[in-house]
């Protein structure tokens, strides 16, 4: 017999990608930056961690970081809501919209925790397949079940793609629903769809500092969304979804411009020699706008993950519907993509 409810007991689980703690790896699996943050965030947090101001419960609200986050992106601070990672933001925007029969939709190849989110809310899944050239349009959508949600990762995981502003909007106006712009990757790309929360009713953009600003550890993520939204959605959210650490943590990683824009060039660098390099060797990729790049086509990609992993560099093995299964590779430090390439130089 099972407490569980049936549709917890039918599914699956969130796989996350490997963190292996028991063997030193060349980790490029996961999309972790691979430099040490700004010295800025670990400054803000230690007087916290030693004045005795723990004793204390968060600011339920962020009001400094919703501060330092609405204005980098020209909105008032009433268009911001922060969450403890941008899962935690997708989780809280899956509970405010969708309940049991309800459909949520997204593109795929895709990221795999929309479906997972799904099925924890007993809602349906329903997936849009990306055409060749990676962009989803008003013509694609126009079979979907009444959505509640459409969920893209724009720049998409694990493909690297991006859709123009232009593009998505054409989207927001063709779905009769929530079009949540997941942008985890949108500090590598030179677009973003935050002006679209202001033109369209019905876009809500994601972000992390997981990814571009190297804090994956920390856990912090926000929304842009109307106002209103994000009133529903605070109804919605754990009071205390993000730490004091976190929230001093992210509000100076974001009043350091400087170092992301410095760290950003690195790994766009180092983007273009790795890509070059599997090229050379049969991948087929695609323009990567984000920190990692999606290797399709050429040598087998289960061969080449396990022999890579006996070499000690992870990357990331990826199996879709309808698809062979791929690569999904890290931009990590040029020392560490010159050993990747050296290593699949020599198994290819
Ligand atoms: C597309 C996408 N969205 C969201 C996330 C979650 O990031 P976070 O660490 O902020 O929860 C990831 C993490 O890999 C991702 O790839």
């Amino acid at each position: 017999m099972s407490y569980f409810q049936n549709h917890i007991d039918a599914m699956t689980g969130y796989v996350p990608g490997e963190q292996p703690r028991d063997r030193t790896f060349i980790k490029l699996n996961t999309n972790e930056n691979p430099y040490s943050p700004s010295q800025k965030v670990a400054e803000a947090m230690m007087p916290i961690l030693l004045d005795g101001r723990l004793r204390l419960y968060p600011d339920p609200l962020a009001t400094e970081f919703r501060q330092a986050a609405a204005e980098l992106h020209g909105v008032e601070p009433s268009w911001i809501m922060s969450g403890n990672g941008s899962d935690d933001i997708l989780t809280i925007l899956t509970r405010a919209f969708a309940g049991p029969g309800d459909v949520i939709a997204s593109a795929q190849p895709g990221y795999i925790l929309y479906e997972t989110l799904a099925e924890l809310q007993n809602s349906r899944f329903q997936v849009i397949p990306f055409p060749v050239n990676w962009k989803i349009g008003p013509e694609h959508v126009s079979g979907l079940k009444s959505p509640k949600i459409f969920y893209l990762a724009n720049p998409n995981s694990p493909s690297g793609t991006v859709m123009t502003p232009g593009e998505v909007g054409e989207l927001a106006d063709a779905l009769p629903c929530q079009l949540v712009v997941d942008e985890a990757y949108g500090d590598f790309a030179t677009t973003n769809c935050i002006s679209l929360v202001k033109s369209h009713s019905n876009v809500i953009v994601t972000r992390t500092f997981s990814k571009g600003y190297s804090l994956a550890g920390l856990r912090i993520g926000y929304c842009v969304a109307r106002p209103e939204l994000i009133q529903g959605l605070n109804k919605v959210k754990d009071s205390y979804n993000c730490d004091m650490l976190s929230l001093a943590g992210a509000t100076a990683a974001l009043k350091d411009q400087d170092w992301l824009i410095a760290t950003r060039q690195k790994i766009w660098d180092t983007r273009s020699r790795l890509a070059a390099g599997a090229a050379e060797l049969g991948y087929l990729i695609p323009e990567s706008h984000a920190n990692f790049i999606w290797c399709e086509g050429g040598p087998p990609a289960q061969e080449v993950y396990a022999a890579l992993r006996d070499r000690d560099i992870l990357v990331r093995l990826m199996s879709y519907p309808g698809r062979e299964p791929a690569l999904r590779i890290t931009v990590g430090t040029d020392h560490q993509i010159d050993l990747l390439l050296k290593a699949l130089g020599e198994i290819v």
